[in-house]
């Protein structure tokens, strides 16, 4: 065989190394479909999925955040994205690199806001961005109910969020729960800026959110106050003024699903410039939460008992108006959520694994530490705890 034919099948045989090569980095490779997104947050508890997922999926990220790296974000998320560090409390015209961003004409076929506290940044955002963007999805929340009139008792839908016409009702319901209000008022200032030709938005109202990596620590308490109960002074209980009332939920695996798709695919004109209730098909009162989790920790000797006191301890729910219905989502945009079991069986054993791990050291130090504050008299007894149930010895004074 000449040299040249050797040369040549092995040119061959590399440039076949190189399409397997692609053909398995494939996320990266499917530029056809590439998107530009721009994300506000990205790094916590409900925007980190989401930005693995559209990573995954071969899309561009920015993400402008405090540059705070949640749990493993710092190694999962943070080489993969252009990111700008930036607090929104701040003028968003000091956000330099994003203007130059701008500047540069470059735009983005979705920005995807986390971090929306606030009417202002906002407000800010979207004059920035207009002409920019293409779709702005935005994280809202079933707190929006709490400020308006619902005037049934059945799970709350969309068009329940219609604040009182009366200004001190409105206001009175406005200081109970500002949290629901300025979720409200920035879904307003949405729809008002469309009049004048704005960015078309998608408001997603999202009950309490469950699934790993949760920086509330709500449900890892749970059960932890469970598991370890036997070295815990604290009995596990919940205040019985919740013994009927009905929760929903919202896996954050299903919500980073969901966006994925509304941003690959083209801006649909039907879905637009509305209000979406997400969650669990399931609810469940707070006794059933946990008797679930329970189960799944294949705990078999603990009673949840039932608390008088208002004051009772309790993470669930932060709303009062009990479940939201999610049959528009369901016809409008294919919302198929996982079944409540599954994430149940998922998030247990995220969090089982979770207090081995040592990449999640900072998490897992603040759970300890919880559980030595509010749940025991005897910190001691907490650590000897973790050692017999988890084996993980931390030297005394580490903590
Ligand atoms: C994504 O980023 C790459 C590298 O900077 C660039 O070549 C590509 O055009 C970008 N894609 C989109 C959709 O912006
Ligand atoms: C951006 O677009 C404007 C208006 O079309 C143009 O004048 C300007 O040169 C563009 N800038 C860049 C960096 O391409
Ligand atoms: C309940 O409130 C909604 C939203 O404000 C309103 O459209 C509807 O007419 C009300 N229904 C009744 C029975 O008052
Ligand atoms: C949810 O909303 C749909 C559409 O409005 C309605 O048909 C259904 O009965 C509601 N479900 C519940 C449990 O209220
Ligand atoms: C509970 O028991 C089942 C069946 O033995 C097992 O598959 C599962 O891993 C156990 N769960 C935990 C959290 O230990």
């Amino acid at each position: 065989m000449s040299m040249y034919l050797v040369t040549h099948k092995l040119k061959i045989f590399v440039l076949w190394l190189c399409y397997v090569y692609l053909a398995r980095c494939k996320p990266q490779m499917r530029l056809a479909e590439s998107k530009n997104i721009l994300v506000f947050g990205g790094n916590g508890f409900i925007g980190s999925p989401v930005v693995e997922r559209l990573l995954a999926a071969g899309h561009n990220c920015t993400l402008i955040n405090r540059g705070n790296w949640y749990w493993d974000s710092w190694t999962k998320i943070r080489p993969y994205v252009r990111h700008i560090k930036f607090d929104r409390m701040q003028k968003i015209s000091k956000c330099s690199p994003l203007i130059e961003i701008l500047q540069n004409n470059e735009t983005f076929d979705a920005v995807i806001d986390f971090s929306a506290y606030h009417e202002f940044a906002v407000q800010e955002a979207l004059s920035i961005l207009k002409d920019h963007a293409q779709l702005y999805i935005f994280i809202s929340s079933d707190s929006v109910y709490e400020v308006c009139l619902k005037n049934h008792s059945n799970p709350s839908v969309e068009s329940d969020s219609v604040r009182p016409t009366d200004e001190k009702k409105r206001q009175r319901l406005a200081n109970i729960d500002d949290y629901g209000h300025r979720k409200l008022e920035i879904e307003e200032l949405l729809e008002y800026q469309r009049k004048d030709g704005g960015i078309p938005f998608i408001a997603l109202r999202l009950p309490d959110v469950v699934g790993p990596r949760d920086n509330t620590y709500r449900w890892w308490l749970y059960q932890s106050w469970m598991r370890l109960q036997e070295y815990l002074d604290k009995k596990v209980s919940i205040p019985s003024y919740l013994s009927k009332h009905l929760l929903s939920f919202v896996y954050n695996n299903d919500v980073a699903k969901l966006i994925e798709k509304l941003v690959s695919s083209d801006v649909d004109p039907n879905i637009i410039d509305q209000a979406y209730n997400l969650a669990f098909t399931e609810t469940f009162t707070l006794r059933q939460f946990l008797l679930d989790i329970k189960t799944a920790l294949n705990i078999t000797n603990l009673d949840i008992k039932e608390d008088d006191d208002p004051d009772t301890f309790r993470l669930f729910p932060s709303v009062t108006l009990g479940p939201i219905n999610t049959s528009k989502a369901r016809e409008m945009l294919n919302w198929d959520p996982t079944p409540w079991k599954t994430a149940l069986v998922d998030t247990v054993k995220f969090y089982e694994s979770a207090i081995t791990r040592a990449e999640f050291d900072v998490p897992r130090r603040d759970i300890i530490r919880s559980l030595q504050i509010y749940f025991s008299d005897r910190p001691f007894k907490v650590l000897i705890g973790f050692k017999r149930e988890y084996g993980i010895d931390y030297p005394k004074d580490e903590l």
